[in-house]
Formats: structure tokens, sequence, C-alpha cells
């Protein structure tokens, strides 16, 4: 087990911010830690790098004990923090040194070369981290978290705020790394936990509300809803559609194209596709909607 967390409970003075939270993730998952801002992420995330203690319960990262065996910890784990705190004043090759040093690394100059190259820090690697963009200083806040070459990785929504091309650079960066490390990441954005995580964890108030992977969760129909959306040659009509069987509602969206809204759990396309043969229409597209993250995420976090 790379992570087991085991009833964590952190008061801050009045406020309960993890509720008795159990939760584990294994060896080379990427998991997604989803919930509301205000919801206990980055408090867990501190309290399994050893940055802030619980007030009861037990972690642990590879087998070692975040309370009593901090420094073991601290070799196991990298962590970009919120915000990813960086030195401005510092050289990027400069700061990596430093941080080389506190993991009393012994192939200082070899590792550097190898972490700038594999987060793309090639071209910035001279300039002072105060010039950077808010892409290249990501990459230096990744490049300070794998340095070490840790087993698990936290990452404390490490896209924030970035475009879209360094979104999909780092995203890649990630996708890749994970092929080899366990990582827990926060993220607000659910294309991102769709396209990286192989599992889902979902705090609200403190507490898990979901826990599934990825694909399952994508696929628990919320309130057997379901969405087709259907392109037709010729003119149809509301009605006609809503007497289709297992229709409940269609909406035209544009031109002959209609969002056909399902109330049960049963595939109705071939029902869509006799209802155009009997009208004299044809069927140009139709496809069934994926139920977006997203909806599931509102839904239990609402
Ligand atoms: N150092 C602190 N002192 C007091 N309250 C805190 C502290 N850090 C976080 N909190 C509170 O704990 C709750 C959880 O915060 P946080 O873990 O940062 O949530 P998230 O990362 O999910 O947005 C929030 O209500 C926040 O205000
Ligand atoms: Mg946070």
């Amino acid at each position: 087990m790379s992570i087991k967390v085991s009833n964590i409970t952190k008061i801050y003075g009045q406020q309960k911010a993890l509720d008795d939270i159990s939760f584990e993730v294994n060896g080379s998952e990427i998991v997604g830690f989803l919930g509301p801002n205000g919801a206990g992420k980055s408090t867990m995330m501190k309290i399994l790098t050893c940055f802030i203690p619980q007030t009861l319960g037990t972690a642990s990262v590879c087998g070692f004990d975040t309370s009593e065996e901090s420094i073991e910890v601290r070799k196991n784990v990298g962590y970009l923090p919120e915000h990813n705190p960086l030195y401005l004043e510092m050289y990027v090759k400069e700061y990596l040194e430093f941080i080389a040093g506190l993991h009393h690394l012994k192939n200082v100059k070899s590792r550097i070369s190898e972490m700038i190259d594999m987060t793309g820090l090639q071209l910035e690697q001279k300039k002072k981290i105060g010039a950077l963009s808010k892409g290249y200083r990501q990459r230096v806040g990744l490049a300070q978290a794998l340095i070490h070459d840790p087993k698990v990785l936290i990452l404390d929504e490490p896209t924030t705020g970035l475009d879209p091309n360094q979104l999909s650079e780092i995203r890649n960066l990630i996708t890749e790394v994970g092929k080899h490390k366990t990582i827990l990441l926060s993220t607000h954005i659910m294309q991102e936990v769709e396209a990286v995580c192989d599992r889902v964890i979902i705090v609200k108030n403190g507490k898990i509300v979901a826990n599934e992977s990825t694909s399952v969760l994508q696929n628990s129909q919320a309130e057997n809803k379901q969405f087709i959306t259907i392109e037709f040659d010729k003119e149809t009509t509301r009605n006609l559609l809503k007497n289709v069987e297992g229709v409940f509602d269609a909406k035209n969206i544009k031109g002959n194209t209609w969002q056909i809204e399902v109330r049960t759990e049963k595939d109705i396309r071939p029902e869509l596709f006799q209802f155009a043969v009997k009208n004299g229409l044809a069927v140009l597209t139709m496809h069934k909607e994926e139920q977006r993250l997203e909806d599931v995420f509102k839904q239990l976090t609402k």
C-alpha cells in the first residue's frame, strides 16, 4: 500500500476540516482527489507530507507512519503544494541544487540535468524563477517534487491557472510519471480527471462521498437519465419524438438535430431508428452521451 489513511480527523480550532476519513492508494495508480473549495483536500495532503499533524487517526506512506517516521515519509514522497511556493530570486538550477542538497543527493549534477530534461526546462534553466511564466514555474515545482525519485507524488492543484498548451504538457508529464509512481492529485478540472486519473476520491465537508474508478463513476447513471443526440435529414416534431417509448423529452438543438432525454436504463437507440424509418426520415448521426464526471461531481457535492 503506497498511501494508507485510517480514520483521520483534523480540527483547526473549532473547525473540523477532515472528519474520520479513510482510504488507500496502491502501486502505480493515479488518483484524483476532488471536492469543492474548503472540502479538506489540501489539509489531507499536508498531513500525508508531514507538514501538519492530524488530530486523530493514522496515515502512512510506503508503510511509514507520518507522525512517527516523518524522515522516511519525506524520502518517499514528492510534494507540489497548492500555489507552488518558490524562491523567486533564485535561479532555476540554483534552486534545484538547493533542493537536491536538502535530500542529500550524491549525483546532484546528473540528477538536475535529468530533471531539467524530463520537465522541459532546458531553455529556462539559467533564468531566475521570478522571470518564468506560470507554466514553467509549475515545471520547476514538479522537478523539485521529483528530484529524489520518490515512490509517491502528491500534487495539490498542479494545473490551476495554466493555458491550454501548458495544461496538456503538464498533464502528459503527470501521465508519464504516473506509470512508475503512485500519484494523488487534486484538481477542479474534470476533463483532467477523465484524461489522467484511474480513480476518483470526492470529499465534501471533510468526508468522503465517492471513491470509485473513473469509468464506473462516469457510467453510474445519475437519476437514470441518458441523453441521445440524433440528427435527421428532414424536419420532425417534438410531439412525434415524445411518442417514442422511453423518450421523456426532446429538445431541438439546431436544424434537424435533437437532444433526446431518456428516463430508462434501456438503450432506446433501436426504437429511435425505427421511428425514423416509419416517418420516412434518414438518421444522419446518433450518439449516446456519456454521463459527464462534472454532473456526478455536482450531484455528490451540492
Ligand atoms: N491553518 C488553518 N487554520 C484554520 N482553518 C484552516 C486552516 N487551513 C485550512 N482551514 C480550513 O479548513 C477547511 C479545509 O481547507 P482545505 O484543506 O484548504 O480545503 P481544500 O483544499 O479542499 O479547498 C477550510 O474550511 C479552511 O478554511
Ligand atoms: Mg486546497
